[in-house]
């Protein structure tokens, strides 16, 4: 156990792969059961129509990843693997997932060619993915409406999450009340306060915010309360985990549901260019707006992938959110991965002026990319986001999240590092809009008197 603050249920203890006990109510074929109400109707029972079956494997990234969990959750998971490598191949899901994906969240995003930007910052052309035109602000929403017509496949009731920055509870909270579903949202006190927005949007969508006020009070605290609350309700419950984090299958499954960026973006990038991008740069909180725009060009050695942490004061102050930066090996959430954690093993408390960003860990799969050395994660600081922020207002009129404002700094120091020239083409996922941070942001440049 590697988090000091968090009793067994949410521990790192490791468990036996042991056969799934799926519920006699389960559709032997497809894992599915019944739905419920009209609205939670899938068009189900079609066949595969040509859809290629996932494979999420054992759910390792080289030395990171896996499944290390309570017992008590082992046959919930395996249920949820099942269901979404069923459902992946049914062309009644996919295509209900796609229409809500068009109809509801807004797809697909633009991907709006920077001029000014690129001007100012006298470097290459940047094309910016506008995951904050998505319906509820941001890249949240691909994944919780799959995670939905999951948790229906499932015949769950209820849905629970944790958030930090607010944008995965109420992109949670929007699909719960799109399908009826009882929701509750973990969010940790500090971000309670700072994001409180987002806290009465949730409330007005119906849904429950939990405040936690154990450990930083932030998002990790927020995960182990809905890991606990899971434990306790898993058989009416399913957890929307907010990014590429957790035991398997969730990194897996969370990257194939915002793998949708990626995809979008490669093929607009080269309808607008005539060719891939150069290098593609995104934040990485948990890694799922990272994870989903670099999935579709892993295999393409010749476009560098940039991850950009929170180095929060710098990543000497030791108060920050660079956890493959800064971090080692350990097990946190039910996965191996890198953490912040002390020579004791316990878990340290991350700090960025994003709590989107503040988190202590990250998805193993960037683990393993930056171990391989596939893409480089680097860290931007509070103050370097807040310039990034306006950068981007005041040359495009675009006022990105906090989170997505650290992709922009990196963008213009990389520019100033000539890593990137006027030769290249750069593609940047603004993950999601400003609208959130807009008190703190104030906050801030009232303290320093910076317009
Ligand atoms: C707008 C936005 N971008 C990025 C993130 C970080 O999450 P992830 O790294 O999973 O994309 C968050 C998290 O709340 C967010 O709200």
């Amino acid at each position: 156990m590697t988090d000091q603050h968090v009793p067994d249920p949410v521990s790192g203890r490791v468990c036996a792969e042991t056969d799934p006990e799926t519920g006699s109510e389960t559709d032997p074929e497809t894992g599915a059961r019944p739905a419920s109400s009209p609205r939670q109707k899938e068009q189900k029972g079609q066949d595969a129509g040509g859809l290629s079956p996932l494979d999420l494997g054992d759910g390792r990234y080289g030395e990171f990843g896996g499944l290390f969990v309570p017992e008590t959750l082992i046959p919930a998971l395996q249920e949820l693997e099942t269901a979404f490598s069923t459902a992946w191949v049914d062309a009644g899901f996919r295509a209900q997932l796609d229409g809500l994906l068009r109809d509801y969240a807004g797809r697909p995003t633009p991907l709006t060619d920077a001029v000014r930007l690129a001007e100012t910052l006298g470097g290459p052309r940047v094309l910016l993915k506008r995951e904050d035109l998505n319906h509820t602000g941001s890249h949240k929403i691909n994944n919780t409406l799959g995670q939905a017509l999951l948790a229906l496949r499932m015949g769950k009731s209820r849905v629970i999450a944790e958030t930090g920055a607010g944008q995965h509870g109420v992109a949670t909270a929007t699909v719960a009340a799109l399908f009826g579903l009882e929701c509750a949202v973990f969010m940790g006190e500090e971000d309670v306060a700072r994001q409180a927005l987002n806290v009465v949007r949730m409330q007005l969508l119906g849904a429950e915010v939990i405040p936690v006020s154990s450990g930083s009070r932030t998002l990790k605290d927020a995960t182990n309360e809905a890991l606990r609350d899971w434990v306790a309700t898993v058989e009416s419950t399913h957890y929307i985990i907010g990014s590429v984090v957790g035991p398997h299958p969730y990194p897996g499954l969370v990257r194939e549901l915002q793998r949708v960026i990626g995809t979008e973006a490669r093929a607009q990038c080269v309808a607008s260019t005539g060719g891939d991008p150069s290098g593609v740069i995104a934040c990485v909180g948990g890694g799922s707006n990272a994870m989903g725009i670099f999935a579709d060009f892993l295999d393409l050695p010749e476009v560098r992938l940039f991850g950009v942490e929170a180095a929060g004061k710098g990543l000497e102050s030791g108060l920050h959110g660079a956890s493959v930066q800064r971090g080692v090996p350990g097990v946190l959430h039910g996965a191996r991965t890198m953490l912040l954690q002390d020579e004791h093993g316990q878990i340290k408390e991350a700090h960025s002026i994003s709590a989107g960003l503040d988190y202590p860990g990250v998805g193993p799969e960037h683990a393993a990319l930056a171990a391989s050395g596939r893409a480089t994660y680097i860290g931007c600081t509070d103050a370097e986001a807040l310039d990034g922020l306006r950068l981007l207002s005041r040359t495009e009129g675009i006022i990105p999240a906090l989170e997505s404002a650290h992709a922009v700094a990196a963008l213009s120091r990389l520019v100033q590092e000539g890593v990137f020239t006027e030769d290249d083409t750069v593609l940047l996922c603004v993950s999601g809009r400003g609208d959130k941070d807009m008190d703190q942001v104030a906050a801030y440049l009232d303290l320093t008197g910076r317009a």
